[in-house]
C-alpha cells in the first residue's frame, strides 16, 4: 500500500543533501510517498508521483519522530511530593530511587504494564516514535528480569541498569551488590535486553564499579550507555569513552577534558534537560558541546524521581532556552541524535529506504516546538507508515 503526504509546507529531512547543506536538510514544499513502513520517495511537491492513497499535509511542518534515548518508564509509584520538597530548596541527591524501588517491588506485572503502557501512549503523543527504557527499580535478580521483560512488549531498545543504585540490603556489602550485578543478575537478564548501563555519580557507583559491570555486559553482548556527571564532576564521561559507549547521559558537570574527549569519540552526550528542570540543577551549556564537536541527543529521562515528562517538545524548549542551542540543534538532537546514541541507521533521517516515522505539526516551522512551549502542536504522528495519532488541529497556511 502506498501513500502520498503532499502539501508539506516545510519537511525536515536530516538528510543535508536537501537544502541548503545544513544539518536538518529541509526540503520546502515537499512530499513523501509511504510504502508499507518505509520511505519509497521524498522530494519537490510538485514532482511527486502518484499512490494509492493521499494525505493532505495544508502546508503543515512536517519532520521526523522524536527518537527518545533514554527512559526509565518501568515503575510503580509517586514522588510528587519529593519534587514540591526540590522546589522548596531540598537538593536531589538520587535518594528518592529507594522509594520508587520499594514500590516497584510491591507492585504486580498488570500494574506495571499499565503504567508502562500510559506513559508509552503519552510518548507517543507527544511525537516519539522510537524510545528506550531501562529496569532500574527492581534490583533483584527477579525484579529486574520481571522489568525487562514488560519493557520488551513495548519496544526493541531495553537496557539492563541494574547498578542504578546499591540496594539498602546491600548498603554494607556494596562489593557483593557489583558482583551479583555483573554476574547472577546479568545472567538472568542479557536475553532480555540490548544495552546495560550504570549510574556512575555521587552516591551511586564509582568509576571502578561501572567499570567491572560495563565491561561484564560488554563481555554478555550489550552495547554500552553510561548515566554520568549528572551531580557533580567525575570521570564517568572519560569512562564511557575509553569502553567505546554509545552514550553518555546528563553530562551536567562536563568539563572542557570531558568534551575533549567526546568530540574525538563515538559516543554521544545525552543531554536530558527534564532532569535539570525538576532538581533545579545547574545547566549544562550545550552550546560548548556543539562547538567542541561533540555529538549530542536530547532525551527525557522520563522517570517519577527527576524528570516526569514524556515531552520531547517541552525538552527542546529546555534545550533552546536554557541550555543555548538553536531550535535547528534541538530538534536534531531530538532525532537524528537520539538515532546516533542508539546507534540505529533506520531512523532519526526522512529518506527513501528509512523507516517511515515521521510527525506533523499544526504549526509552519519547527522552530514553533519551542517559540509555542507546552502548546500541543503535534498533530499526526506516523510510526513504521501507520498513522498513530490524528488531530483535527485547524490548518496554517
Ligand atoms: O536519570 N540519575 C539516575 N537515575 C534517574 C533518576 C532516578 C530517580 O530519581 O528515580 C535519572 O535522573
Ligand atoms: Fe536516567
Amino acid at each position: 500500500m502506498t501513500v502520498l503526504y503532499d502539501n508539506i509546507g516545510e519537511l525536515v529531512t536530516n538528510d543535508p543533501s536537501h537544502g541548503d547543506g545544513s544539518p536538518l536538510g529541509i526540503i520546502d514544499d515537499a512530499a513523501i510517498v509511504v510504502d508499507g513502513e518505509r520511505i519509497a520517495w521524498i522530494g519537490r511537491n510538485d514532482r511527486a508521483p502518484a499512490a494509492e492513497s493521499r494525505v493532505d499535509c495544508r502546508n503543515a511542518s512536517v519532520i521526523p519522530g522524536f527518537v527518545d534515548s533514554h527512559a526509565h518508564l518501568v515503575f510503580a509509584g509517586d514522588r510528587s511530593a519529593e519534587f514540591a520538597a526540590r522546589m522548596s530548596g531540598t537538593p536531589y541527591d538520587g535518594g528518592g530511587i529507594a522509594t520508587t524501588v520499594s514500590a516497584t517491588r510491591a507492585a504486580d506485572d498488570r500494574q506495571l504494564s499499565d503504567n508502562l503502557a500510559r506513559l508509552a501512549g503519552e510518548l507517543s503523543r507527544s511525537g516519539v516514535t522510537t524510545f528506550e527504557t531501562k529496569s532500574g527499580y527492581g534490583l533483584t535478580v527477579a525484579d529486574e528480569r520481571r522489568a525487562l521483560e514488560i519493557a520488551g512488549r513495548v519496544t526493541d531498545e531495553t537496557t539492563f541498569l541494574g547498578a542504578h543504585v546499591v540496594p539498602a540490603e546491600y548498603r554494607d556489602r556494596r562489593d557483593d551488590y557489583v558482583r551479583l550485578v555483573a554476574g547472577e543478575m546479568l545472567a538472568a537478564c542479557a536475553p532480555m535486553a540490548r544495552w546495560i548501563d550504570v549510574f556512575c555519580d555521587r552516591g551511586a557507583f564509582d568509576v571502578d564499579e561501572a567499570r567491572t559491570i560495563l565491561e561484564a555486559g560488554a563481555s554478555a553482548g550489550l552495547g554500552l550507555r553510561l548515566h554520568a556527571s549528572q551531580l557533580g564532576p567525575g570521570h564517568g564521561i572519560k569512562l564511557a569513552v575509553e569502553l567505546g559507549a554509545a552514550s553518555v547521559d546528563h553530562c551536567t558537570f562536563a568539563d572542557d577534558s570531558d568534551l575533549e574527549a567526546l568530540a574525538s569519540s563515538t559516543t554521544v552526550a545525552t543531554l536530558l534537560p527534564g532532569a535539570e528542570f525538576s532538581t533545579r540543577a545547574p545547566w549544562p551549556d550545550g552550546r560548548r558541546f556543539v562547538e567542541a564537536g561533540a555529538t549530542i541527543a536530547l532525551a527525557t529521562d522520563c522517570n517519577p524521581g527527576t524528570s516526569y515528562t514524556t515531552s520531547m517538545p517541552f525538552c527542546i524548549a529546555l534545550a533552546v532556552r536554557d541550555m543555548h542551542l538553536t531550535p535547528a540543534e534541538a530538534l536534531w538532537a531530538a532525532t537524528a541524535g537520539g538515532a546516533a546514541a542508539l546507534r540505529r541507521d533506520d531512523i532519526g533521517v526522512l529518506a527513501p529506504g528509512m523507516r517511515a516515522d515521521f510527525v506533523t505539526l499544526a504549526a509552519p516551522s519547527y522552530i514553533h516546538l519551542a517559540y509555542r512551549p507546552g502548546v500541543p502542536i503535534v498533530e499526526r504522528v506516523v510510526v513504521g507508515g501507520t498513522p498513530t495519532k490524528e488531530s483535527s488541529a485547524s490548518p496554517h497556511e
